[in-house]
């Protein structure tokens, strides 16, 4: 029996205002259509903003369903759009923010499997790894290289 250990990389910005500045203008687009979430019944809303390498910036934010599992969170509906878009664009880095209604969420909040698997899919496309920005309300911004740092052994399209 052979032990492995699996180790990610995380940067952290202790403040926002520590981000480079391009990064600091996605996280503000991430928090401007946060605000736009349809979240009624969690009343936790994500905000995500896409930065791709034709200059345009992809946006999206949780949009739920009364039949709770046909929503959608925001980073798949920014990276679908993204996808339906520019399917030839590079995604050059992704930023996500969170917000609850009834406590300041001041620790980042990490995306769901979900979310790392459908990011991961675009990484595996387009051959370069995409950093992954993420904060709660308030507090630091974590920084990945890569999706697949959020999702270590991932199942990818070589299995098939
Ligand atoms: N949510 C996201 O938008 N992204 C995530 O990565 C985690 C969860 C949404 C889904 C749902 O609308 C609400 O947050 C509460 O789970």
């Amino acid at each position: 029996m052979q032990k492995k250990q699996l180790a990610i990389a995380l940067k952290i910005y202790a403040q926002e205002h520590e981000l480079p500045a391009e990064v600091a203008a996605l996280m503000q687009e991430a928090k401007k259509t946060r605000a736009n979430a349809y979240a009624p019944y969690s009343k936790f809303k994500v905000g995500a903003a896409i930065q791709l390498s034709n200059g345009e910036v992809v946006t999206g934010n949780n949009q739920e369903n009364a039949a709770y599992p046909s929503g959608m969170c925001a980073e798949r509906t920014a990276i679908y759009s993204a996808g339906a878009r520019f399917p030839e664009a590079r995604i050059e880095a992704i930023a996500i923010c969170v917000k609850a209604h009834n406590q300041i969420i001041s620790q980042p909040a990490s995306p769901c499997g979900a979310c790392r698997q459908a990011m991961a899919e675009y990484e595996q496309k387009q051959k370069t790894p995409i950093p992954v920005y993420f904060m709660g309300e308030t507090g630091p911004v974590y920084k990945v290289d890569a999706v697949l740092d959020l999702l270590p052994l991932a199942f990818d399209s070589s299995f098939l």
